[in-house]
């Protein structure tokens, strides 16, 4: 799994080297690097620098740090600089400040949290996407060729839109991904550009924010804004924030899928901190894909500190740079080493977690617990090794058709013929056409009569009714469907298509009129054996009573 192999400063020293043109270190006389003719070097402001972003592309590079951003040529030469702070904030306030209504506010510092680049789509150009701590977080986008000019700002944000973290301690980290827009439809040229950002624990501020959500960046059509968190957009709601107190490390996307990396306590454990690396699949947008595994790296080493996508041997991998913790504290130790995680084997161990928490109730081949999921208020699902509960499918709670395709749950679907909110493999005939109707599909919908011929009847006259039934399983000829008229003996049902016709019943059968009134509406089941697929209504009049009301109104 591990591979503790080539020095971390040799690994890492292209980065570093960068930095420290970019902000020679006070301890360091600037002519020594000022002095060497070969060495092209800047000088800017915003210590400390957090991020340097290079646009492959256009081999532009953005670095932010503290109330600064700035854009700069492959030649380090600077194109642009924004300030982006102080400003008066607070982190007990909400945007926008007004110094009567906030009285902790100060001249505040902007510390730069996330620095994207967003690709163009088509004629829409791309933009950069910059978050700082200030106003809780909120986020612009900024021209690419010039990033003064802003394409899209936070103005009068709603509470949905506070993303990155308010506090300059607590991490905050991100990607951009792209998905096929489903829902949306064609409009927006079938893409849903989508931010998933994970971000620590802050005490001050709105407290509702989940560790990882989703942020909508494109198509943005009002009442839609950017960066906010949708309610069909997943975000992942775990126990008490405060418990899951993430600090995020990285976040990146490989293959179809996206992974964080970052550390927290262990609560079901011995509560010690550890290193965590959890994934979800792109295309996921309620976050059911969501597993994570703990990573090991041997030697005590157990907190990340930083992470780089590369190859090792050839073979995509995570390089993850880790220390050694305080004794049961988040803070690092100088004890450091560098790991390597073979992005096959990480993905390897993150669906064999998954397979335990949801197919095999959470027991490992042993019959052991080994995994877990805490399924009501979150999709977590941790490889551990031993575990006192069992996970509990969400498909079993619903009880209707109806409520079983709502929860979208990708794990689960209506098996019709039985009746019941499944498992797709625990639906005997699953394979068969609308028989599973998975709960993931939004265009999916419960079998459902469309229409009922006639639709009122008299009472005294028996007919033929014809249902026209949509999303009707495919059966065979000696499957027998019945009708059942209110709570009345089943009568045979004949299919002809999507069309089932069936015999009402015999006057003297039919329940009373109720009193006072001339027609009463009856419920027609459609059964398969004693599973009701789906059902509609029929009005029976009594002609008798109609002319017998009239009389009685004279
Ligand atoms: C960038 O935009 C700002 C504001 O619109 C403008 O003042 C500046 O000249 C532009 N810089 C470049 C290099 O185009
Ligand atoms: C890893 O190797 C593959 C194939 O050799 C290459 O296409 C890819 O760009 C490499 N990735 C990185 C991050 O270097
Ligand atoms: C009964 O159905 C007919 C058409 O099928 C309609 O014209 C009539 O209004 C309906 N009567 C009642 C009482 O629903
Ligand atoms: C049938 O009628 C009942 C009550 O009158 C109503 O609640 C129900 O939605 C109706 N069902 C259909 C399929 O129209
Ligand atoms: C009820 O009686 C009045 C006259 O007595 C008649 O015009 C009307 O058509 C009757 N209504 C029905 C529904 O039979």
């Amino acid at each position: 799994m591990l591979a503790s192999s080539a020095p971390p400063s040799l690994l890492f020293l292209p980065l570093l080297l960068l930095l420290l043109l970019l902000l020679p270190p006070p301890s360091l006389p600037a002519d020594v690097v000022t002095s060497d003719p070969s060495v092209r070097w800047v000088e800017i402001e915003g210590a400390p620098l957090a991020h340097l972003l290079l646009d492959w592309d256009s081999g532009v590079l953005y670095v932010g740090g503290v109330d600064h951003l700035y854009q700069l040529t492959s030649d380090l030469e600077v194109v642009s600089h924004v300030r982006t702070g102080p400003h008066l904030d607070s982190p007990d306030c909400l945007p926008p400040i007004v110094a009567q209504d906030c009285p902790s506010a100060t001249q505040t510092h902007n510390h730069n949290k996330l620095l994207l680049l967003e690709a163009g789509q088509g004629a829409e150009s791309g933009s950069l996407i910059v978050c700082g701590s200030l106003y809780q977080g909120i986020c612009d986008k900024r021209s690419l060729s010039n990033i003064s000019q802003l394409i899209y700002q936070t103005s009068n944000p709603v509470d949905t839109q506070y993303v990155a973290a308010n506090d300059p301690r607590v991490s905050t980290v991100a990607v951009v991904i792209t998905t096929e827009n489903k829902q949306e439809g064609g409009g927006a040229g079938g893409i849903l550009r989508l931010m998933l950002v994970g971000r620590g624990y802050t005490s001050k501020g709105p407290g509702d924010i989940p560790p990882i959500t989703t942020r909508r960046l494109y198509p943005v059509v009002p009442p839609r804004r950017a960066f906010s968190q949708e309610e069909e957009l997943g975000k992942l709601v775990v126990g008490s924030y405060s418990e899951y107190n993430n600090h995020f490390v990285k976040a990146i996307t490989h293959d179809k899928h996206a992974y964080f990396l970052f550390s927290r306590r262990d609560m079901w454990h011995k509560k010690e901190y550890r290193t965590y690396a959890s994934r979800l699949c792109v295309s996921d947008r309620s976050f059911y894909s969501y597993v994570e595994v703990p990573l090991l790296c041997r030697g005590g080493y157990n907190l990340a500190q930083g992470a780089w996508l590369g190859n090792h041997s050839g073979e995509p991998a995570l390089f993850v740079v880790m220390a050694a913790g305080q004794a049961s504290t988040p803070v690092a130790t100088s004890r450091s080493a560098l790991c390597v995680y073979k992005m096959a084997d990480l993905d390897a161990m993150l669906r064999r977690a998954q397979e335990v928490c949801y197919t095999e109730g959470g027991r490992g081949s042993s019959g052991q617990e080994e995994a877990y999921i805490e399924y009501a208020v979150s999709s977590k699902c941790l490889k551990l090794p031993k575990l006192s509960k069992v996970p509990v499918s969400s498909c079993e709670r619903q009880t209707d058709c109806q409520s079983c395709l709502t929860i979208r749950d990708p794990y689960c679907g209506w098996c019709v013929l039985e009746g019941r909110c499944s498992r797709k493999h625990e639906c005997q005939r699953h394979t068969e056409p609308n028989h599973w109707l998975w709960s993931f599909e939004p265009t999916n919908q419960c079998v459902t009569v469309q229409s009922l011929q006639p639709a009122n009847q008299s009472r005294d006259e028996p007919t033929q009714v014809t249902l026209s039934v949509v999303q009707l399983p495919t059966l065979t000829e000696a499957e027998p469907l019945s009708c059942v008229f209110d709570r009345l003996p089943p009568q045979p049902a004949i299919i002809t298509g999507s069309s089932i016709t069936c015999q009402s019943p015999q006057p003297e059968l039919l329940p009373p009129m109720p009193a006072g009134s001339d027609h009463m509406i009856l419920s027609v089941a459609l059964k398969f054996k004693h599973v009701t697929i789906t059902t509609g209504n029929m009005t029976f009049y009594d002609c008798g009573a109609v002319s017998r009301l009239n009389q009685s109104s004279q």
